[in-house]
């Protein structure tokens, strides 16, 4: 998208123009400018290459970095061993960080290797004091460093890059700017995530996500609408609506708007085939979100609700504002409501003063609520949250031991749930060759689960009707029909 914009007319001897969007643009008329004289240096057309950790709010940014690195003439690559290679970083586990870390040290030997190599580092890691300054003391090869508030400025950052020697590092501690219209690259040609707010207001204990994302903001509808219509013009089927909160979506607009009414106004655009959205905070879900979904012939038949945990005194630790009864209410009456959909949820095992006993509570919600898919994380203490400062960490046993129980239940559920529609007939959306067998296509149902059925790649994008004919724990086998 934006993708076919002119940059020939942006004069770039002239005066930066005032506006952001198109002072993006004049800058990547310069920097274009830049990659074609390296271009003429190296003998053929430099290569980058954009890696990925975290969340779909890091895909999405990924896709908004390459839409203008292919627009200023880079070729894109996967191989890190790149002309350059940008990291865009994920900091909500202490894991994701060391991935980071340790990766760094193999782009150092590529760097030795090719003195032309930069190397850029952005996303929410960079949103750290802490992190910036370990990495211009042990990781001096750094080139470029920027953080999630100033992505938008990515083309005149490239230019920076171009034109001063050191390391450049522009990092802002929040923003309330949205910049439109900037050039994006999509992953997929027939599905898209979009942003529709960012940032997130709700602090929970162990979180750091709204320390490295600010404040939330949400986009304006009309701008929402005509980036969906533009994206189903452009061959798209089904869209992805993105936000720390969605149920949140709207509060902060000079004309207020629910979630529910957004959804009710994309579901308007005609050609688009699927809604899905992530994620929902369960105090926030309202009566009207469930109606609409369940009279919604767009909006797909799963909901991410994240339960954290089940028992009361830890979810009041975690800032969560629900009790186990409130979140058991909520997720029965949306089973009861849309029988067919398919709920899934975040679960931390290890909040600073969870007991044995506690995790048992969260085994009850699992069987109670008989969830169809659960992301279990191990609590990891994030430095500048509330939680770190807890006294009652939890030993690492304890934890191991709450874990391997929680993981056990979650993965007795979801078989169950998945194997639900077996020999029943239901529509699935192509996203790929099979990876492991090319006579196969692997495509997802409305409720997100995979199945793979033969075929080929003129599916791709495409939404077929499939018979679930045998189920494999959690994915299908089928056939056409
Ligand atoms: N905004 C979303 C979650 C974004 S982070 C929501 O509120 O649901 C994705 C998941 O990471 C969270 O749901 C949580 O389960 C997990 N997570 C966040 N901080 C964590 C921490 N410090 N340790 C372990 N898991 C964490
Ligand atoms: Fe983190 Fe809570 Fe915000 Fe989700 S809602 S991003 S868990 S603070
Ligand atoms: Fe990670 Fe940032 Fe997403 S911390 S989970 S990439 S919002």
């Amino acid at each position: 998208m934006f993708q076919n914009i002119d940059l020939e007319k942006y004069d770039v001897t002239g005066q930066v123009p005032v506006e952001e969007t198109e002072k993006q643009y004049y800058y990547m008329a310069k920097a274009r400018g830049h990659v074609q004289n390296l271009a003429a240096e190296l003998g053929r057309r430099p290569t980058c290459c954009v890696t990925t950790f975290g969340c779909q709010m890091n895909a999405r940014d990924s896709e908004k970095l390459v839409g203008i690195l292919e627009l200023v003439g880079y070729e894109i690559t996967e191989d890190e061993n790149a002309d350059f290679v940008i990291y865009n970083t994920c900091t909500v586990r202490d894991n994701a960080n060391q991935k980071v870390y340790g990766r760094l040290g193999v782009l150092q030997n590529y760097k030795k290797k090719n003195p032309h190599m930069k190397i850029a580092l952005c996303g929410c890691m960079m949103q750290e004091p802490s992190v910036i300054e370990k990495i211009k003391k042990s990781y001096r090869f750094v080139d470029l460093i920027f953080g999630t508030h100033n992505i938008f400025k990515f083309a005149e950052l490239l230019c920076g890059l171009f034109e001063n020697e050191g390391m450049l590092i522009d990092i802002w501690e929040d923003t309330d700017k949205i910049v439109e219209d900037l050039p994006v690259e999509r992953k997929f040609p027939f599905k898209s995530g979009i942003n529709i707010m960012f940032g997130c207001n709700n602090f929970c204990s162990y979180c750091i996500v709204p320390y490295v994302r600010g404040r939330e903001r949400s986009r304006n509808p009309k701008d929402i609408i005509r980036e969906i219509e533009k994206l189903v013009a452009d061959g798209v089927v089904e869209i992805m609506l993105l936000g720390q909160n969605v149920n949140s979506y709207g509060k902060n607009l000079e004309e207020p708007m629910s979630f529910a009414q957004l959804l009710q106004e994309i579901e308007k655009i005609e050609g688009l085939q699927r809604i899905r959205f992530m994620t929902s905070h369960p105090k926030d879900l309202s009566d009207e979100l469930i109606q609409v979904m369940k009279n919604s012939k767009k909006i797909c038949k799963h909901l991410h609700l994240p339960v954290q945990a089940g028992s009361t005194k830890i979810l009041t630790g975690m800032n969560r504002r629900y009790t186990k009864e409130q979140y058991l209410e909520l997720a029965l009456k949306i089973r009861r409501e849309i029988p067919d959909i398919a709920i899934t949820t975040d679960i931390i095992v290890g909040f600073p003063g969870e007991t044995l006993e506690d995790v048992q509570e969260t085994i009850d919600v699992i069987e109670k609520v008989q969830y169809d898919n659960a992301f279990t994380f191990i609590y990891s203490k994030r430095t500048g949250t509330p939680a770190a400062a807890m006294e009652n960490q939890v030993p690492e046993e304890i934890v191991k031991e709450g874990f391997d129980k929680v993981l056990k239940c979650v993965q007795e559920t979801a078989r169950k749930q998945v194997s639900k529609y077996e020999g029943m007939v239901m529509d699935a959306l192509v996203e790929e060759i099979n990876e492991h067998d090319s006579s196969l296509v692997t495509g997802r149902l409305s409720n997100n689960t995979i199945v793979h059925f033969p075929g080929d790649a003129s599916l791709i994008g495409k939404i077929v009707d499939v018979k679930l004919e045998e189920c494999h724990g959690f994915y299908y086998m089928g056939h056409r029909v």
